[in-house]
């Protein structure tokens, strides 16, 4: 297959077979490709491992691959890298960023402490910010581990929760902690409305919704469960439902039809004709990841100073959700 416009190398043998291409580069460059549940199904097909951000987290960690090829958002192959500081990691796509990761910036949060320092923050970071962010906080979590990790916060400080409202909110409900938001949302999950799952579930009567925390309130109430990326593929296992709806980014869907190929899965929808795909998440091509492993770049690079004082609070994370 000849894909216009997208410099990439043929093969040794003459083919184009990118699934071939991409297996030899990886025995070459002693490789591991970890991809995120959101990543077209191409890449989810060539990847070692595909999972939520914690699970992708803990492969990081654990591998003992030269060379970590991330098919996912800038932070997590971030994250990957201040793990792994004399690895080399590298992002197909250098520009797949994260709306949630931007409304924070660092010197942002670093005022907000200044200006608040008479609250002593016990900064508790959701894993989809920068390392700069990370830098910042006591401990990171993910949809995976939040409550656990705000359950293990010391009980005498002020917590800050950066950057995501809605998650945070989702677990001050379940732990019961109250906690200071910093007020950033992902640009996916908050387009679907509470009128756009009730219509779907009118379609579809007896189909339950399992939705990501990082949806609103109005809709979160209207789920059956809230759950990372990863649990919703237990869920849709363990539930007897034989159709289910998923209210998250929609590449989702391949990772559940393919483990559970006997169940039909109906994508969240949304009011208007925003398609539910992360355009981040969408950047990253298989031919991208083949040129990412051939050439070794784009490669994730993070000053020293901040990639070491971003690595404690995901240590302290990998730690307290073991
Ligand atoms: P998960 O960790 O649940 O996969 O979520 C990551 C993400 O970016 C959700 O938008
Ligand atoms: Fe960021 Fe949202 Fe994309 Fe997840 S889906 S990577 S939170 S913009």
């Amino acid at each position: 297959m000849v894909t216009a416009g997208v410099n990439f190398a043929p093969s040794r043998s003459g083919t184009f077979d990118l699934a071939d291409e991409i297996a030899e580069l990886k025995r070459e460059r002693k490789a591991v490709i970890l991809a995120h549940n959101y990543q077209v199904p191409e890449i989810q097909d060539v990847a070692d491992f595909v999972g939520d951000s914690l699970g992708l987290s803990y492969h990081a960690q654990k591998t003992d691959a030269d060379v970590i090829l991330f098919c996912g958002v800038h932070f997590m192959a971030e994250t990957a890298k201040i793990i792994n500081p004399t690895k080399t990691v590298i992002l197909p796509d250098l520009e797949a960023g994260c709306s949630l990761s931007e409304s924070c910036p660092p010197e942002k949060l670093a005022a907000f402490l200044k200006q608040h320092a008479d609250k002593n923050y016990y900064v508790i970071a959701y894993i989809n910010c920068s390392a700069g962010v990370k830098a910042l906080s006591d401990v990171i979590c993910t949809s995976g581990n939040a409550d656990r990790i705000v359950n293990a916060a010391p009980p005498d400080r002020n917590i800050l929760f950066v950057p995501d409202q809605n998650l945070g909110a989702w677990v001050m409900e379940r732990t019961g902690r109250k906690m200071d938001l910093w007020q950033g949302n992902c640009y996916v999950h908050v387009e679907f409305t509470a009128r756009s799952i009730r219509k779907i579930r009118e379609e579809h009567p007896g189909a339950p919704v399992v939705a990501h925390p990082e949806c609103t309130y109005a809709v979160r109430m209207l789920a059956d469960e809230v759950c990372s990326t990863e649990k919703m593929v237990t869920f849709c296992k363990n539930s007897p439902a034989d159709a289910i709806i998923v209210v998250t980014e929609g590449g989702m869907l391949h990772r559940l039809k393919k483990e559970i190929p006997n169940k039909t899965f109906i994508p969240g929808p949304t009011d208007n004709c925003f398609c539910g795909e992360c355009r981040f998440m969408k950047m990253n091509t298989l031919e991208k990841a083949v040129n990412a492993l051939r050439d070794l770049e784009p490669e994730i690079t993070i000053p020293e100073p901040i990639r070491k004082r971003a690595e404690a609070p995901i240590l302290r994370m990998l730690e307290l959700s073991k």
